[in-house]
């Protein structure tokens, strides 16, 4: 059976519109949606989102700010900045780019943006919500993998959903958002015993591991869904993802390709999530 592939693109595209368009009705009445991103140092993977993070909100009618501090920056410094945006009235989504260098403590800066700016769905709070089901702002990549699924009509209820990776970022919300959805959810990570045996089980892969195209046709049974979230580089310095396309193709149902697969919908839950967050703080502004 050849694969659909889904295109993170395509999908992307469409919801780009709405968020567009919503963005555009916030703004006629007087608030625009606006994005602050934070970007330490200059590491050039952390540079190349962070720039089509600009992009993407100036094409959607998002105001975005660009806060660049150097590698040496002092934790202080950097809690101040989060603050200071937590504070400003035309902000209403903060991501601070990780990695962070070492002497400033990632859970701190987290723990700093409020809440009610948390656009990237990282701080305890919004995981906390996550994990009870109440509404809250969802991290961006697991978000835009369950937006694919409904898109394409797969349905997670009773499927069995096999998530390899338990990276805060990825794996583990993924899982609790497949969860959610009423999926039976299996974690296997770097060091799961016999890989391919749990994940020939799954109707459901979803890969989040960060190894170059580990995962092929023998670790799937017939007519599995396979997500790629993996974003590596080949010694030949291509993208390639955490699965082996062209063999995984062959007996995959569907599968994300990378790029275009993934990647396009993450920047697009981050839109998404800075427009509901304008949303929100103009109907609490105007419920008063
Ligand atoms: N680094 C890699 N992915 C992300 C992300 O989604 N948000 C932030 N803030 N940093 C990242």
């Amino acid at each position: 059976m050849a694969a659909k592939v889904i295109s993170g693109k395509e999908v992307a595209a469409q919801l780009r519109e709405q968020i567009k368009n919503d963005a555009a009705d916030l703004t006629d009445k007087g608030i625009t949606p606006g994005l602050a991103v934070v970007l330490v140092g200059d590491n050039p993977a952390s540079r190349s989102y962070v720039k089509g993070k600009e992009k993407a909100s100036a094409q959607a009618g998002i105001y975005s700010e660009l806060c660049e501090l150097p590698e040496d920056v002092t934790e202080k410094k950097l809690l101040q900045i989060v603050e200071d945006y937590n504070n400003n009235p035309s902000i209403h989504g903060i991501l601070v780019q990780l990695p962070l260098p070492e002497q400033i403590s990632e859970t701190k800066v987290i723990e700093t943006i409020s809440p009610a700016k948390d656009v990237d769905g990282f701080h305890p709070i919004s995981i906390g919500r996550m994990m009870t089901g109440q509404e809250t702002f969802l991290p961006c990549t697991p978000f835009g993998i369950i937006k694919m699924l409904e898109q394409e009509n797969i349905t997670m209820e009773g499927k069995h959903a096999v998530v390899i990776g338990r990276s805060n970022i990825v794996g583990k919300p993924v899982g609790q958002l497949l969860l959610n959805n009423n999926a039976t959810v299996t974690y296997c990570h770097s060091r799961t015993k016999n890989l391919s045996e749990m994940t020939k089980q799954a109707d459901i892969v979803i890969a989040a591991v960060g190894r170059a195209e580990i995962i092929n046709d023998s670790h799937l049974k017939e007519g599995a869904v396979v997500i790629d979230v993996g974003m590596n580089r080949k010694d030949d310095g291509k993208l390639c993802g955490d699965v082996d396309f062209e063999k995984a193709s062959e007996k995959a149902s569907f599968i994300t390709p990378v790029p275009g697969g993934v990647g396009p919908m993450t920047i697009t839950m981050l839109l998404h999530n800075t427009v509901l967050s304008a949303a929100r703080i103009y109907e609490k502004s105007h419920s008063q």
